[in-house]
């Protein structure tokens, strides 16, 4: 581990959450279009993914593009699938060049079929990687992976492979995108804003959240690094209100 002096016996959390918001902002206060925040938010994730896989945080998921984004101006939203093809394709040296896997959550079919084959490749050529799983939540709502995780277990209830008295919490966690994954020990929301937006709604029970001004595009590894120093600050209650 590669930890920076202030990092020095802190606890690494295992699983880390982001919610990069503050694009807009970043490109506006510069007089710059919106897609040029975007351009600089992809540079910043890239860095903060070889940041955290040498940190030894063992997943990161980013909520790169929700399914209310696609409500966004067709100018925004196709300048975003053009930033999304471009640095999948980066990705895959960066990811490999890091001992990185990376894997998409959401619901993918609402792309178009490049992309799609783009994400099958990118999860292909990364996947013997066994350093930090990196999740891309991408056309993702947590409401959404909720409801099409019913519908799967629905239909193994309907084919008998599972019947309703079996289902617990485990079991209905293994039909979420986030299957076989630990739930995010903490939370980063950067942009200062003190909403979920429909992220990991199921996850997200008992994770510590932790909410910056920073804007996205000025997110950086000593960022990463104050939000795991306040995250070893709280006191974790199990057993109690949670
Ligand atoms: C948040 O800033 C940005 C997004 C919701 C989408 C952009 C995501 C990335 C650049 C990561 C890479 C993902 C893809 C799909 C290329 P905002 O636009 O909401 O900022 P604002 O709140 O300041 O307007």
């Amino acid at each position: 581990m590669e930890n920076s002096g202030n990092m020095k016996n802190l606890a690494i959390p295992e699983h880390v959450a982001i919610i990069l918001d503050g694009n807009g902002r970043w490109a506006k206060k510069r007089g710059l279009p919106r897609s040029m925040g975007h351009k600089e938010g992809c540079k910043t994730l890239e860095n903060i993914v070889e940041q955290a896989a040498r940190m030894g945080i063992r997943y990161l998921t980013v909520y790169g593009f929700s399914t209310e984004n696609w409500k966004r101006s067709s100018e925004e939203v196709g300048a975003l699938m053009q930033l999304f093809r471009y640095y999948m394709v980066r990705f895959i040296k960066i990811a490999n060049e890091n001992n990185v896997r990376a894997k998409m959550i959401g619901e993918r079919s609402r792309f178009d079929q490049d992309i799609i084959d783009g994400i099958g490749r990118m999860e292909r050529e990364t996947k013997n990687n066994t350093g930090l799983t990196f999740v891309f939540a991408v056309n993702y709502g947590g409401r959404d992976e909720i409801v099409r995780g019913i519908r799967k277990l629905v239909a193994d209830c309907q084919e008998g492979a599972v019947k309703p008295e079996e289902i617990t919490e485990e079991v209905f966690s293994s039909y979420l995108d986030t299957a076989g994954m630990p739930d995010p020990d903490l939370l980063i929301r950067t942009s200062g804003e003190l909403r979920l937006s429909n992220y990991l709604l199921w996850q997200c029970a008992y994770t510590e959240i932790y909410v910056t001004d920073c804007l996205w595009p000025d997110f950086n590894r000593e960022e990463l690094e104050k939000a795991i120093a306040a995250y070893n600050k709280r006191e974790r209650r199990f057993g109690g209100a949670k």
